[in-house]
């Protein structure tokens, strides 16, 4: 088998081109992203919600208790993997999303990955970092089309990576409407060709394309390079591992879960996400009018719960999920789930995906 390539994004180089993707709350923090980094992919951490369950945490003050947790775990995956290719997830439905961006940039992180809506003010908040490699997640051309222009326009760049994530395949929050679904449309097959020949023919640059989405082994990331995906972002394959920073329920959960367990349920945010079954996740779908709406953070732009008593809160929701309350709790997942046998260590896991 022929040796993968290493993947450059902007002025940062990782040997292999595998990012794990950002997992929230709490599911990548330093210790995944810093276990992958030191095994030669791009380690990602999720910066929502981390000041819930930290030292900082008191009441009123959530989203400074998210910046100071952001330092610590930026700093804390820094110490564990000096040279490693380091980066995280910012979602653009979140209400410190600007500050999230600017705390990870001013902390020397070398990638943020961005989606949960459209990144367009992305340049302006890490401005300040030119080295800051900025990557929005997308999952059709179009949006692709909306950043670059705008991007050009108005801050005379353009994305140093694109993420293109398969709505029919992936984990947690989906950008397609529950509608849309199954539409082959959305495949990879479609959307990263399209992409690759709009950057050649319009663009005029080459930006690499990040195939995200149900990519299990080695088999699928040949399938996807060959597309023309310069590389790919896993998320629910880096669960079942030793390093993964959520609770060890959670990760058998993962691990004993069947093909007809994975499922897509609403969320507040207002795009479906794709679950585990379990009994939260089956109350959700009953639109159960007893779901914890208590709003703790007001920590999106635009919430269901929060504004319209509608679904339930997120945060808690994905909270209690990550310390283990496996019923309780939201358990987003990709389509592929289930499929693990045991837990791993990351570097046996980047090993398997490599060869
Ligand atoms: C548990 C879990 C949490 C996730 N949280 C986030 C998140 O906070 N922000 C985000 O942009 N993507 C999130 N994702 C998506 C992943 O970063 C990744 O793109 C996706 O999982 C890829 O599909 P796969 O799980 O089939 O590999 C999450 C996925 C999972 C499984």
């Amino acid at each position: 088998m022929t040796k993968l390539p290493a993947l450059r994004i902007g002025k940062h180089i990782a040997p292999y081109p595998i990012i794990q993707g950002g997992m929230g709350i709490r599911i990548s923090g330093a210790k995944l992203a810093s276990a992958v980094a030191n095994a030669g992919g791009i380690g990602i951490i999720s910066a929502i919600g981390l000041g819930l369950n930290s030292p900082y945490f008191r009441k009123r003050n959530f989203f400074e208790a998210n910046r100071l947790a952001l330092i610590d775990e930026i700093q804390k995956a820094r110490k564990l993997s000096p040279q490693g290719v380091l980066g995280i997830n910012a979602m653009v439905a979140a209400r410190d999303y600007e500050t999230l961006v600017r705390t990870a940039a001013e902390s020397g992180i070398n990638l943020i990955i961005s989606g949960a809506g459209i990144p367009l003010k992305l340049p302006e908040y890490a401005a300040n970092h030119p080295d800051v490699a900025l990557v929005p997640i997308i999952s059709s051309v179009r949006a692709a089309k909306i950043i670059c222009r705008k991007w050009e326009k108005r801050y005379d760049r353009l994305p140093d990576a694109f993420v293109v994530e398969n709505p029919n395949q992936a984990g947690g929050h989906l950008g397609a409407k529950s509608h849309e679904l199954g539409s082959s449309a959305l495949n990879a097959e479609q959307v990263i060709p399209e992409l690759v020949r709009y950057f050649s023919s319009e663009v005029g640059q080459e930006i690499p394309v990040i195939a995200a989405g149900g990519i299990w082994d080695r088999g699928d990331i040949d399938r996807v390079l060959s597309l023309g995906a310069k590389g790919v972002q896993i998320g629910t394959r880096f669960i079942t591992t030793d390093e993964c920073d959520a609770d060890r329920r959670y990760k058998e959960f993962h691990l004993h879960a069947s093909p007809e367990d994975i499922i897509i349920a609403p969320s507040p945010v207002g795009m479906p996400g794709r679950v585990i079954r379990n009994s939260f996740a089956e109350k959700a779908i009953a639109g159960d009018p007893n779901l914890e709406k208590r709003c703790i953070a007001n920590c999106l732009e635009v919430c269901k719960s929060r504004d319209r008593k509608e679904t339930y809160c997120i945060i808690q929701a994905l909270d209690k999920a990550a310390r283990g309350d496996v019923e309780n709790g939201l358990i987003f997942a990709g389509s592929r789930a289930g499929r693990a046998e045991k837990i791993v260590p990351v570097a046996e896991l980047m090993q398997e995906l490599i060869c």
